[in-house]
């Protein structure tokens, strides 16, 4: 599975420490679109960076930042993305089943490395249910092209 993963600087050690539990895993492709060092960067473009790389490629996406929250928002600006960010194993669950996420997104003053991996082994090895919660995905996406 490819997966396209990215930090600022908040989110950085998260990253790192996910990737290493992913290449652990095995099965994973992974591509990284930064920050690389612990310096400080901001948000917006990793976000655009990897949301790009997740609708263009239609793949998953993990974003970190120090709260999950302003790279979750910039992501959603990226058209076609539905960023997520969770703290907690039943969110990272449903958001893949019930909303169709594509990136999650995680703080990393929030979450442990630990809890870090769940969430992300429960996302990525979760699908879409599809049914009624694909009438909603529709009608999100007619709010993102101006015709809800
Ligand atoms: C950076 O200090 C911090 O604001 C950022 O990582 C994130 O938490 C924003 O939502």
């Amino acid at each position: 599975m490819r997966i396209a993963i990215g930090a600022d600087h908040g989110g950085f050690e998260l990253k790192e420490s996910i990737k290493k539990h992913l290449e652990e895993v095995g099965g994973y492709e992974i591509t990284d679109y930064g920050t690389y060092t612990s310096e400080s960067v901001d948000y917006a473009a990793i976000a655009y960076k990897v949301g790009t790389a997740v609708t263009e490629e239609k793949i998953l996406g993990i974003l970190c930042c120090g709260t999950g929250i302003g790279i979750s928002m910039a992501a959603n600006k990226v058209k076609g993305v539905r960023a997520a960010c969770c703290s907690d194993y039943f969110s990272a669950k449903l958001t893949r089943a019930h909303n169709d996420a594509n990136i999650l997104c995680l703080g990393g003053r929030v979450v442990g490395a630990g809890l870090a991996n769940e969430l992300v082994d429960i996302f990525l090895n979760t699908e879409f249910e599809g049914g009624r919660h694909q009438r909603r995905i529709d009608q999100i996406s007619a709010i993102e092209n101006g015709e809800f």
